[in-house]
């Protein structure tokens, strides 16, 4: 497949991908950074392939806040264990409820929930995020999309076979691919407002039509946690944001790879630190951490807390614990002199 037009010596244009290779031809895959987002539309229902072409095109989703999407299957199978062993020392066989927010598309809150129901079988599950999909504003059947977050921040401009960050600078030497992404991004203010006019209706599915233009949501939950939702009514998923405490207290928390200090300052991690706190029932659990993407294979830095009156009481750590591990114990934490590190 012919990805890039040279002339003189450079690239003038170069295409993204805008329908998928079968999954074996991974090196025509790999080859393309610019991966159009509709073909997460491509992958409804669950399947081992479906599964495996969602990943695929979201794995270099990055949000307008700066924020990747990333994550991956079995990343947290570590840490399922040391906090799944947790969980029998605390909590023994009560009913428990159980938040992992900001889970981006749910597939490891899956992977979580099904080790952890082996243990406690009626376990409540609930996957927060605070975005779970984007819109697509189309027209002549595809042949022109923009791709959009909820609020109106641009994603992309397909225009098959282009594929066009509007999030990212083009280089120059692209001059075609720059000069489309300019001109579409001159259109941007009418399709914002041809999306503020829209009034979704419950169904997720729903088509909206302002002609010339249509309107569908693009979801971006994992399609196994999408088939778990809809199977097992103890698996939930809801939109909500890791600064906002939780209606009523739950037993457990996980935020992985989220209060990070690269996306967040000081003073908006007390805020995510306040917010768990306060939405835990006392003698709740935490679980606050980060991927290492650095060390090869990558590791999974975690601190595990116990929420015990007026502070949060460090029981554990994993791989060395978490990079706001100070931060947390020096504004509400206590720990006792020796904390066991599972590595
Ligand atoms: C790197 S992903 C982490 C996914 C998963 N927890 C993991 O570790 O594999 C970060 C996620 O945080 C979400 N996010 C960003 N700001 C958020 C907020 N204020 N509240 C909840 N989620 C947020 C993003 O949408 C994204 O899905």
């Amino acid at each position: 497949m012919r990805r890039a037009v040279r002339n003189n010596g450079f690239n003038m244009l170069k295409f993204g991908l805008h329908r998928l290779p079968p999954s074996e031809n991974r090196r025509v895959r790999q080859g393309f950074r610019d991966v159009s987002c509709r073909l997460l539309k491509e992958s409804a229902d669950y399947s081992p392939q479906t599964s495996a072409d969602f990943e695929f095109v979201v794995r270099n989703l990055r949000l307008s806040s700066g924020i990747y999407r990333r994550t991956y299957p079995g990343r947290f199978a570590d840490l399922d264990v040391a906090v799944n062993a947790t969980f029998v020392e605390v909590f023994g066989n009560s009913p428990i409820e159980v938040h992992d927010w900001a889970a981006s598309d749910c597939s490891v809150s899956a992977e979580w929930a099904a080790s952890l129901w082996h243990l406690f079988p009626a376990a409540r599950f609930v996957a927060s995020d605070i975005l779970f999909h984007l819109i697509e504003v189309s027209k002549n059947e595809g042949q022109e999309a923009y791709i959009l977050e909820p609020d109106g921040a641009a994603i992309q401009y397909i225009r098959p076979p282009f594929v066009l960050s509007l999030q990212e600078q083009i280089p120059w030497y692209y001059p075609v691919n720059s000069w489309l992404a300019s001109k579409a991004k001159h259109r941007l203010d009418e399709i914002r407002k041809i999306l503020n006019r829209c009034q979704w209706p419950g169904d997720e599915n729903a088509v909206l039509h302002f002609p010339p233009w249509t309107l569908q949501q693009v979801s971006l939950i994992h399609p196994r946690a999408r088939f778990m939702r809809a199977s097992d009514s103890r698996f939930e998923i809801r939109q909500h944001s890791v600064f906002a405490p939780l209606p009523a207290p739950s037993n457990a928390i996980r935020t992985m790879n989220i209060f990070n200090r690269g996306y967040f300052n000081e003073s908006k991690l007390l805020q995510g630190i306040h917010a768990v706190f306060d939405s835990l029932s006392d003698g709740g659990i935490w679980i606050v951490g980060r991927t290492t993407e650095e060390t090869r294979p990558s590791k999974n830095r975690a601190s595990i807390f116990q929420k015990r009156g007026p502070s949060f009481f460090l029981r554990s750590r994993l791989n060395g614990g978490a990079e706001i591990e100070d931060l947390i114990l020096s504004n509400l934490g206590s720990a006792s002199r020796m904390v066991p590190d599972y590595e």
